[in-house]
């Protein structure tokens, strides 16, 4: 594997690849690589002829006081796992690859109304910087294909968005959550939890599974359903900020009429801001 940190040397690669009328699959990733990232990766890896993955821990989506210097770092052991894959190209870039106008001044891309709700509205800007980053990647690679988890289901849609707002010639491919065996979504925030908060962790799962249940009975009050989600949670030792049942096709609030469903939490755990989700089909 290759392992390449600036723009001009990458698209001599792709473009090579191209002339020789090769498809080209990429994951963007923040690094510190764990299950969820690597079965993005093989399905990547088996479904075009040349994988790129980049590591970026982009500054502009983190807010004021979050993780973005605590962010874990683990270059070494992240390559390691990706040539065992059998990746062809790790693009690394640095901070003036991708904001050569600088962090303030740069260019921003911003997905309106999708970017401003669940967890837009506990992190004002984060959307518009994954919005901003992954327009950039996706400038630098030029890959036919990228795939995102469901794991961060609302920035897979901004993502989405974006591609059909600006016509941007790839096809965006969602990969379902990647757990532990006891149910939590693999994270590279689940290492921030302590002993006794990991065994806690799993219930924020089981919730959304309780609650995916009692959106199916008959008459269900979903308000009802939500508030009681959250309060399970509060009551387990979470900090929740949302606990929310949406339609899945806008992430609009979902009503009884509504069959395809999509519930959404974030909560902290002590220093962990954890996020999950489950998807319902009302009909089956
Ligand atoms: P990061 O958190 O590193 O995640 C990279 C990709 O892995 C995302 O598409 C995410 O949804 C996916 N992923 C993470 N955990 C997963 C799990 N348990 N199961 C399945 N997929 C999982 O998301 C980002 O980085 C950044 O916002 C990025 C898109 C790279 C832009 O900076």
């Amino acid at each position: 594997m290759n392992t390449v940190f600036d723009t001009a040397t990458l698209r001599e690669i792709v473009a090579q690849w191209r002339r020789k009328g090769e498809r080209v699959a990429f994951v963007p990733t923040m690094g510190n690589l764990h299950d969820g990232h690597i079965s993005l990766l093989t399905h990547a890896r088996d479904l075009a002829d040349r994988t790129v993955a980049s590591i970026f821990v982009n500054p502009i989506q983190f807010g004021v006081g979050e993780d973005y210097t605590a962010y874990p770092s683990t270059l070494q052991a992240d390559q390691d796992k990706l040539t065992r894959i059998g990746l062809d190209v790790l693009f690394v870039p640095n901070l003036d690859e991708l904001y050569p106008a600088g962090m303030e001044e740069d260019t921003r891309v911003t997905v309106p109304s999708l970017s401003s709700i669940l967890c837009g509205k506990y992190r004002p800007g984060h959307f518009t910087g994954v919005a901003t980053v992954v327009t950039k990647l996706f400038f630098s690679v030029q890959p036919d294909y990228a795939l995102f988890g469901e794991k961060d289901l609302q920035q897979l849609m901004v993502i989405r968005r974006m591609v059909d707002d600006l016509r941007i010639p790839v096809e965006i491919i969602g990969k379902s959550i990647v757990r532990e065996a006891d149910g939590l979504a693999m994270s590279s925030r689940n290492s921030y939890l302590s002993t006794e908060e990991r065994e806690v962790a799993p219930i924020i799962y089981r919730t959304l599974q309780k609650a995916s249940i009692d959106v199916c009975a008959p008459g269900a009050d979903f308000r009802k359903i939500e508030s009681s989600c959250f309060a399970h949670l509060q009551v387990s030792g979470f900090k929740p900020e949302y606990f929310s049942i949406r339609r899945s096709f806008d992430l609009a609030k979902a009503t009884n009429q509504d069959r395809k469903l999509s519930i959404l939490t974030a909560a902290w755990l002590g220093t962990a801001r954890l996020i999950d989700n489950i998807q319902v089909n009302a009909d089956d």
